[in-house]
């Protein structure tokens, strides 16, 4: 598996929670930062001739918020110069406030067939409290659009006083907008967002009172058909977002534009944050990469491990000890000793239980070397 990732760093404005590389007052760019988008894809294209993408993802940022033919020019550019697998997962993340039935249409019709749209929140307090530029009723608008679709929703837990029956009716929501895959992140109060100020002053809900909302909407999600297949992605069986899976098991993948990680290999390169930086350097044929390092076997060997413990099925110890020639039990005899009431092995692979998945990340630091 390999796939292709393309940022598109625009925003009408920045939700007050968010430090990705999105830029409202850059919009102006998109012209310019397109046209070397499609430089770019054609000279990663061409340098990586012999693989075949299964996945393409439009991430941002917000990549409805653009005229919709950029995005199917970026396409167009990917299967001229990339070398595609029949049946390709295409996805577009779509902020509601951002959509018409025109864009849904040329997206249709440019082959894009999974859309991820970001709820967040049923609730218009708590959209306008973290800066969306949304309401409730425009997410159903933009789930109406697209009916019949491979639809997911994002939506955040752990806001300003929220209670387990607002994420009940923010999933609730989702699912009558028709959504078959849910993904459930806990808000992460970023330095230098502005409510990481009200993270200090103490009016986000405490770690423990996520936790406990996160539990109970696991299970309101089971309930409802959606299996967690990682820490915080549910599914009805058969539309677990093949792009991101292929993340978390390591296969390769290209990342395009501002901000962008590529994997192909050992190899791990990431594009310069910065919009004028990256439509400079591309403009100058040179690559807008910002860092790259080269993996050692260990650094290759945890990223499996803290990568395929995120996933409900955990990862094969037989497959692992085949790529890295090294028995995975005798290895981390210390750290699997040390966490033998949190994992389990099935059918030979490893997984966290499945009542502390939320708290893997406590569990992975004992693999580092
Ligand atoms: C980068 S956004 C792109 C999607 C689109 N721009 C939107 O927000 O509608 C992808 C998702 O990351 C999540 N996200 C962004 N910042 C976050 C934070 N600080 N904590 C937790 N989740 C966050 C949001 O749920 C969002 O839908
Ligand atoms: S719309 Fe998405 S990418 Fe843009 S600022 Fe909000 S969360 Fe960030």
């Amino acid at each position: 598996m390999a796939g292709i990732y393309i940022h598109v760093p625009f925003c009408k404005q920045k939700c007050t929670y968010c430090d990705f590389a999105s830029y409202p007052k850059e919009i102006c760019k998109q012209e310019a930062y397109f046209a070397c988008l499609y430089r770019e894809i054609k000279g990663r294209g061409m340098s990586l001739k012999d693989r075949v993408f299964d996945t393409i993802y439009f991430g941002g940022g917000t990549p409805s918020i653009v005229p919709a033919n950029y995005i199917t020019g970026a396409l167009k550019q990917i299967k001229n110069y990339f070398n595609l697998a029949p049946n390709l997962e295409i996805t577009i993340e779509i902020n509601p406030g951002t959509i018409d039935l025109d864009k849904v249409n040329e997206y249709k019709k440019a082959g894009i067939n999974r859309f991820s749209i970001g709820l967040q929140s049923g609730y218009d307090d708590q959209l306008k409290r973290l800066g969306r530029i949304h309401t409730a009723m425009d997410f159903l608008k933009c789930a109406n659009l697209l009916k019949g679709e491979n639809l997911s929703a994002d939506i955040l837990i752990g806001l300003h006083d929220q209670t387990f029956d607002q994420v009940k009716r923010t999933i609730d929501l989702a699912l009558a907008g028709g959504a078959k895959h849910i993904s459930m992140y806990a808000l992460t109060p970023e330095e230098g967002t502005p409510i990481y100020t009200d993270y200090l002053n103490g009016e986000l809900l405490s770690s423990d009172e996520v936790a406990d909302i996160y539990n109970l909407a696991v299970n309101y999600l089971k309930e409802k058909g959606l299996n967690r297949y990682e820490v915080s992605n549910f599914a009805i069986p058969g539309y677990e977002s093949k792009h991101n899976v292929n993340y978390w098991t390591r296969g390769d993948y290209i990342g395009v534009g501002v901000s962008a990680s590529s994997l192909i290999g050992n190899e791990r390169f990431t594009n310069t944050f910065f919009i004028d930086d990256y439509i400079n350097k591309v403009i100058a044929n040179k690559m807008p990469v910002a860092s790259s390092e080269v993996l050692t076997k260990e650094d290759e060997m945890f990223e499996t491990v803290m990568l395929g413990l995120r996933m409900d099925k955990g990862f094969s110890i037989e497959d692992f000890n085949k790529k890295f020639q090294v028995d995975f039990n005798d290895f981390y005899k210390n750290s699997l000793q040390k966490n033998s009431d949190y994992l389990q092995v099935k059918d030979g692979f490893l997984s966290v239980k499945p009542e502390f998945l939320y708290v893997e990340n406590g569990i992975i630091i004992d693999f580092m070397s």
